[in-house]
């Protein structure tokens, strides 16, 4: 980390549904920069004036620009960092980004069991989740590593079936997809470069308290 960045608090937001959502939520805290977008073509947006950098990236890389400490707050849906597997600080549950992680399987070749998927493979954008849960229930599986429309998998005939994210279940319905087993709730969290959090501690309890009671206050409401 340079010296110069000691001045600043730099927060990776990721792009996408969690952007806006994080965006708001910072800006009622007085974290702001002008023309902070998700859209821009501009990807590091500074307040000069609070000193903060916010910078905007892929959602799976946020992890990543965090262990680094290239950030050192980071905004990112629990089952990405789960996946990840990165070393950072949780800080926080958001609240936001609701959604579970399951498995699913086209309606029409359903199987009786869970087990009946053994040795079968599956599409997904987490295979370290997946190889977690699957290993728990004694399966092996072979993990096709996809990085979007996943529920493409089952119905095209590349998978027999996909673990993935659901959020509203219209997805799922609309490709005739059928969830059969429950993996794990996910949220938005809020997560800290390890060194960061010790070097700019005052900084950041200050911000994580004024979440927290924004959070606290929106939940009473
Ligand atoms: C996610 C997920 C499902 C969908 C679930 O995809 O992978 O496809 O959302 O949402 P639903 O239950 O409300 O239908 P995302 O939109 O992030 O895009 P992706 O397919 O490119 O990953």
């Amino acid at each position: 980390m340079q010296t110069s960045d000691m001045d600043y608090l730099t927060v990776a937001l990721p792009k996408g549904k969690l952007f806006s959502l994080s965006a708001e939520l910072f800006a009622k805290i007085g974290y702001t920069a002008e023309g902070l977008s998700d859209q821009s073509r501009k990807l590091i947006i500074t307040n000069e004036e609070k000193k903060i950098r916010f910078i905007v990236s892929k959602t799976a890389d946020v992890p990543t620009y965090v262990e680094y400490g290239a950030a050192d707050i980071g905004v990112i849906g629990k089952d990405v960092l789960m996946e990840s597997g990165k070393d950072v600080y949780e800080l926080l549950d958001l609240g936001f980004g609701k959604c579970h992680l399951m498995m699913a399987v086209h309606k029409p070749e359903r199987r009786p069991k869970l087990t009946d998927y053994a040795h079968t493979r599956v599409a997904t954008k987490f295979p370290h989740i997946a190889e977690q849960f699957f290993n728990e229930h004694g399966m092996q599986m072979e993990y096709i590593k996809l990085n979007g429309s996943i529920e493409l998998g089952p119905i095209v005939g590349l998978s027999e079936s996909i673990v993935d994210i659901v959020e509203t279940g219209t997805t799922l319905r609309e490709n005739n997809l059928e969830e059969i087993a429950y993996i794990m709730d996910a949220t938005a969290r809020l997560i800290a470069n390890r060194v960061s959090f010790k070097l700019k501690f005052d900084r950041i309890h200050a911000m994580v308290e004024d979440l927290r009671q924004i959070l606290e206050s929106e939940a009473k409401a």
